[in-house]
């Protein structure tokens, strides 16, 4: 089994937005910064680092621009190749991210009509007229196509796959090349995480697919791991396993990235992390943000455990 294993996979670290949005009390920007550089010491380069949303709908990420700055800042002073990402809900949110010097957005549309219309107060429809609008008007703008409810609807329920081949469709006659299938409540299963992987990849082979799991049900490592053997090469997690959707009642956390790491380090599958520096950035968020993290490695076990358990494995 583990010969189909790749030699690497990127790691997509999504605490500083998925993680960041689901925390009432506001996080002082400073402190959003701290845990970011923390991340990036640790040889994290892919990044959503904030999200360019209405305010009133997410207070947390009434930021954005401050942290995009910094993030830009950095990059320029230290030279680094980092993939700097924002999400957007709309046109209004591609034009703020332009501004604040973004080239790379994840565009979020979800594949249930009742959570696209929760979340953001879209239909379909009008999604996918702004994503033609925001491609007309940045050419040079990435845009990845962040599909909420991939897996399941806290309204409808089962989403058909029928439903995810369609609104890839209608995403990829825009002009997107990749996506990121989110199981935003995190009720996915293995066997349904392969059967739409494939469903997918059989219909779009040429299409870059990304997973972002989120672990309600607890089986968000098995999901990447089947994701892995079907071909997946890209990961979003989140740091601490923080993460949830405001609009999606009973969400819990992402898969944490430390443990992700964790369980790809020790098949043989390189992420170009280091660990121990990565679980740094976590212990802050334990320390000033969130005490009870759903993360194996820095919530119940601790560093000094984690310590042993490395030099003994
Ligand atoms: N960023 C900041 N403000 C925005 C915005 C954006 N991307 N898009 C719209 N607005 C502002 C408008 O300017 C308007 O402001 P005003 O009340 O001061 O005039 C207000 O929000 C309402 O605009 P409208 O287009 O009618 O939006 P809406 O009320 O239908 O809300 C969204 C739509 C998309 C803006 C809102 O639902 C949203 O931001 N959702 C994000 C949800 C989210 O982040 N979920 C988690 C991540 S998946
Ligand atoms: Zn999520």
């Amino acid at each position: 089994m583990t010969s189909s294993l790749p030699e690497k996979v990127s790691i997509t670290e999504i605490c500083p937005r998925d993680g960041f949005q689901n925390i009432k009390e506001w996080i002082p920007t400073e402190l959003k910064i701290q845990v970011i550089d923390l991340l990036i010491d640790s040889g994290l380069r892919n990044f959503e680092i904030t999200s360019f949303v209405s305010p009133k709908a997410i207070p947390q990420m009434a930021d954005a621009s401050s942290i995009a700055a910094h993030v830009l800042q950095r990059m320029k002073k230290e030279k680094l190749a980092l993939d700097a990402v924002a999400l957007t809900p709309n046109l209004r949110g591609a034009i703020a991210a332009w501004e604040a010097g973004i080239r790379h957005i994840s565009y979020v549309i979800s594949a249930s009509a009742a959570h696209n219309k929760a979340n953001i107060n879209r239909t379909h429809q009008e999604s996918l007229n702004d994503l033609s609008a925001i491609v007309a008007t940045y050419p040079d703008m990435h845009v990845t196509l962040s599909m909420s409810t991939v897996f399941g609807c806290p309204f409808d329920g089962g989403v058909p796959v029928s439903q995810v081949l369609w609104l890839l469709e209608q995403a990829l006659e825009r002009g997107v090349r990749d996506v990121t299938l989110c199981d935003t409540i995190g009720v996915a299963s293995p066997i349904q995480t392969a059967e739409i992987i494939d469903a997918i990849c059989e219909q779009f082979p040429t299409l870059d697919i990304a997973l972002h799991m989120h672990d309600t049900h607890g089986m968000a490592l098995a999901n990447i791991l089947v994701g892995l053997q079907h071909g997946i090469r890209r990961f979003e997690t989140a740091a601490g396993g923080l993460g949830g959707c405001p609009f999606a009642p009973g969400a819990a956390g992402n898969a944490a990235t430390e443990d992700v790491i964790n369980m790809m380090h020790r098949m043989g599958v390189k992420t170009g992390v280091d660990l121990e520096l990565e679980l740094k950035a976590s212990a802050i968020i334990r320390q000033h943000i969130q005490q009870n993290l759903m993360s194996h490695l820095a919530g119940s076990r601790s560093y000094a455990e984690h310590t042993f358990w490395q030099r003994n494995s």
